[in-house]
């Protein structure tokens, strides 16, 4: 029998997490999908035909969207047991979001960031971030977090898949009530990179889709570190293909760690709304 569980997944309307919502809804969990776009979101969820998922408008790069969604949540729900912070992006050129933050940083990690420490009193189980194989050739640039000086869409991509690593390794250590794992989904066919057509990133893409896995394959580890008991005790983890994998030596600096968790409170703390 299966013991329905609560699930918010971020970027749930395309690719993996549109996967990943269908298979948990369909094993019977009820899932809250936190999507930025309605129109696009509603059509997934008419797709996914299932009254288990349903929708939570909310932009990532908007920190005050993101509490204003964490507050929604927390209204109507008493407790989540799995946050999965999925959704990701990449840019062709440097963007920055409202508070002039570096979109790239803004969306894959300090959005999921803020809305892990809001929502982190009610959850019950596991909070899973998802990274990528990218993450090997990222460098946390301390001196210029931002990329203002020395932007190309693969150094802010896989600057914000190692953050993810680091911030799942940190929150592991910092809270043992709940499970903390990260993984690489591996190359999945989806849209991201998708955003700047024609750019150098989306050429990269294109060639890398021709060797990649269907989102249903890409979601399998995703849905079993959201409810397999095999991972139930297992915390602070990288996965590929639903084995426990050493991530890059960078990753597992606990002093980065650190210094990137307070610069990352900072940086929500000190936004101009
Ligand atoms: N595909 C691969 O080969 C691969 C490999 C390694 C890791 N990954 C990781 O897998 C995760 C999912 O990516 P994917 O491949 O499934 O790509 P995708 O199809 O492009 O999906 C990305 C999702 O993130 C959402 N998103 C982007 N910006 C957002 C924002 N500001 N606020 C809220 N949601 C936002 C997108 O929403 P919209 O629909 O509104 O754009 C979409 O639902 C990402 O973290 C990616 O880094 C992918």
């Amino acid at each position: 029998m299966c013991l329905e569980k609560t699930i918010l997944i971020t970027g749930a309307s395309s690719g993996i997490g549109k996967s990943v919502t269908k298979q948990l809804a369909e094993q019977g969990h009820k899932v809250i999908m936190l999507c930025r776009n309605k129109e696009k979101s509603e059509k997934v969820i008419k797709e996914i035909d299932s009254k288990n998922a349903e929708l939570l408008l909310c932009d990532l790069a908007d920190f005050d969207d993101v509490k204003r969604a964490a507050k929604e949540f927390k209204n109507k729900y008493s407790k989540l047991d799995v946050l999965v912070n999925n959704a990701g992006s990449v840019f062709a050129d440097r963007k920055t979001n409202k508070q002039g933050y570096e979109l790239t940083f803004s969306v894959n990690h300090l959005g999921h960031f803020l809305l892990t420490n809001e929502l982190l009193d009610i959850i019950t189980e596991r909070v899973i971030n998802v990274s990528s194989y990218a993450h090997k050739f990222g460098k946390i640039n301390f001196e210029d977090i931002n990329l203002e000086n020395s932007y190309n869409s693969l150094k802010a991509y896989s600057q914000s898949k190692l953050v993810n690593i680091l911030f799942t390794y940190e929150l592991a250590r910092r809270n043992k009530k709940i499970t903390v794992n990260c993984l690489d989904p591996g190359f999945v066919k989806t849209n991201v990179g998708e955003n700047d057509k024609n750019s150098y990133i989306s050429y990269i893409m294109k060639i890398i889709r021709l060797f990649s896995k269907s989102p249903e394959k890409g979601a399998e580890t995703i849905v079993y570190l959201a409810t397999s008991k095999d991972v139930e005790n297992i915390t602070g983890k990288y996965f590929c293909n639903k084995k426990i994998k050493k991530s890059s030596k960078k990753s597992y600096d606990l002093k980065v760690a650190k210094k990137l968790w307070d610069l990352s409170e900072e940086m929500i703390k000190n936004y101009k709304p």
